[in-house]
C-alpha cells in the first residue's frame, strides 16, 4: 500500500462538532508533531447528540464536502462517536482515494481488562442508540454486564468549560451517577468515554466518581492507527506554525477560548464560516 501524503508532509483533517475532537488531536500531534493538522468544528450544529440519523449524516455530508475541497487532505479523523457510528460508510464511499479514521467507544479494551465484568459506556444520546454501539457490546463484551448511559449536559458543559463559563459541579456528578453499578460485591471498574469531549471533563469526573473507576479514552489508539496509515514522517520532521481551527458557527469566540486553542498549538482561522450556519 502507498502511504498517505507521499511527495509532501502529510496533512490531516481532524474533524468534530464543537472542542471535543480536540482531545484527538493533542494525541495525533503528540505521536506526528511532524504533521500538517487542520481543525474543522460544525459548532453550528453543535451537539451532534441531539440530531437525528438522517439529519446527521447529510450535515457531515455536506461539512466534509467543504472540508476536505478546502484543504485536501491526506487522511481524515472524524474525532466524534455520535459522527463515526454512522457516518463512515458513506464517507469512504463518497471519497475513495482518501483514508478516514474513526473515533468509536472503547467497549473492547474495557472488556478485555475489566475484572469486575461491570464496564459502563458513557456517550451522547445519540451513540447509545446506534446500532453500531450495540453490535460492539455484542461482539466484543458478550460476558460484561455493559450499562449504555446517554448525557444530554456533558458535552455542552465541556464546551462551556474551555470557552471559560460558568459549569454547575452537581450537574457532572448527576450526569455520571448511573455509570456506577454494583451486583452484591462487585462494581463498575471501566467507564468507557465514548465522546470525545468527555476527556475535557476527565479531572471532574474522576473527582466525582463514587469510587475509582478507570476512565477509558480511545484518543491513543485512534492516534496510533493515523500514525500507522501516515508512514514514516518525511521532511524536516516539524510541522511550522500554529495549526488552523474553523468552525462553522457565526458567534465570536471568547478570549478564554483563544487562549485555550494557543495553549494547545491552534489560531483560530479568520476563514470561518467555513459553512452556513443551520
Ligand atoms: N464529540 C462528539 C462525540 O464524540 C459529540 C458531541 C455532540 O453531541 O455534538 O460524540
Amino acid at each position: 500500500m502507498t502511504n498517505v501524503g507521499e511527495g509532501r508532509g502529510a496533512r490531516v483533517l481532524v474533524f468534530d462538532s464543537g472542542l471535543g475532537g480536540l482531545t484527538v488531536l493533542d494525541e495525533i500531534r503528540k505521536l506526528r508533531p511532524d504533521i500538517e493538522t487542520v481543525y474543522l468544528a460544525d459548532d453550528a450544529c453543535f451537539p451532534y447528540g441531539a440530531l437525528g440519523e438522517a439529519e446527521l449524516i447529510a450535515r457531515v455530508d455536506e461539512v466534509m464536502a467543504l472540508g476536505i475541497a478546502k484543504f485536501a487532505p491526506d487522511l481524515v479523523v472524524v474525532a466524534c462517536n455520535t459522527a463515526s457510528t454512522l457516518v463512515m460508510a458513506p464517507l469512504r464511499a463518497s471519497y475513495p482515494q482518501l483514508s478516514f479514521v474513526g473515533t468509536v467507544p472503547a467497549i473492547k479494551p474495557a472488556a478485555q481488562s475489566s475484572r469486575s465484568r461491570l464496564i459502563s459506556t458513557l456517550a451522547t444520546p445519540g451513540t447509545v442508540a446506534r446500532d453500531y454501539t450495540k453490535a460492539l457490546v455484542r461482539d466484543f463484551a458478550g460476558d460484561c454486564e455493559v450499562t449504555l448511559v446517554g448525557s444530554r449536559k456533558l458535552a455542552g458543559i465541556a464546551e462551556r468549560r474551555l470557552r471559560g463559563e460558568r459549569i454547575v459541579i452537581d450537574e457532572i456528578a448527576e450526569e455520571i451517577a448511573p455509570c456506577f453499578v454494583t451486583r452484591g460485591e462487585r462494581r463498575t471498574d471501566r467507564v468507557v468515554l465514548a465522546c470525545t469531549h468527555f476527556p475535557l471533563l476527565a479531572d471532574l469526573m474522576a473527582a466525582l466518581a463514587p469510587w475509582p473507576v478507570e476512565f477509558v479514552d480511545p484518543a491513543p489508539a485512534v492516534a496510533r492507527r493515523v500514525d500507522a496509515l501516515l508512514g514514516a514522517p518525511r521532511g524536516s520532521g516539524l510541522a511550522a506554525g500554529l495549526a488552523p481551527a474553523l468552525f462553522t458557527g457565526r458567534s465570536a469566540p471568547s478570549e478564554e477560548l483563544r487562549k485555550a486553542l494557543l495553549r494547545r498549538g491552534l489560531t483560530i482561522s479568520s476563514d470561518a464560516p467555513l459553512a452556513a450556519a443551520r
